[in-house]
């Protein structure tokens, strides 16, 4: 049984973790998405609130699996039974960073290995914050995420205007 984590903020869940997700969990037997629950940022949405939104987008996908996480990833994915954590690689820019955990990750964790997907192009310019960004201003974000999100991102945002 190849059981792989995929973890970040998913604040919210794009198209491009999506591209991810769908990828990833054809090549292993079971994926993990794990959400972090950082308490030193302040998330638009609320750990719960991404754990719901990724639950509804995956639901297609039986192998995947939506939890979510506090501290750090190597004890998650030992928590989790799981070899192999799995990153998206967007682009050059994503790489110091990407290589920087990967290495810590794998000191502090010997037996656990990061595997890289690099993203689909459609998709390599797209981030949480980018779509957080236009749709602060009232943007179209149909094109960066499924429906679902699109819909919560819209109420989000009247909340915020209107209080
Ligand atoms: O949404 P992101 O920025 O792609 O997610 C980054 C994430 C959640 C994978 C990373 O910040 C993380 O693993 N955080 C948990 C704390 C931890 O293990 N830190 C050490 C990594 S070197």
């Amino acid at each position: 049984m190849i059981r792989a984590i995929y973890a970040g903020s998913f604040d919210p869940v794009t198209y491009g973790h999506l591209d991810i997700i769908v990828r990833s969990s054809r090549i292993v037997d079971e994926l993990v998405v794990g959400v972090l629950n950082n308490r030193t940022k302040s998330p638009l949405f609320s750990v719960e609130e991404r754990v719901r939104m990724l639950e509804e987008v995956t639901r297609e996908y039986s192998n995947v699996k939506i939890r979510s996480f506090t501290g750090l990833l190597v004890e998650f994915a030992k928590e989790c039974g799981a070899h192999i954590i799995v990153r998206g690689l967007r682009a050059i820019t994503d790489f110091d960073y990407e290589l920087q955990m990967a290495q810590t990750n794998r000191i502090m964790s010997p037996k656990l290995d990061t595997m890289f997907l690099t993203t689909s192009l459609e998709y390599a310019y797209l981030s949480s914050t980018t779509v957080k960004e236009v749709a602060g201003f009232g943007g179209d974000i149909s094109a960066f995420v499924p429906p679902y999100v699109q819909q919560r991102m819209k109420e989000r945002m009247e909340k915020q205007v209107n209080g």
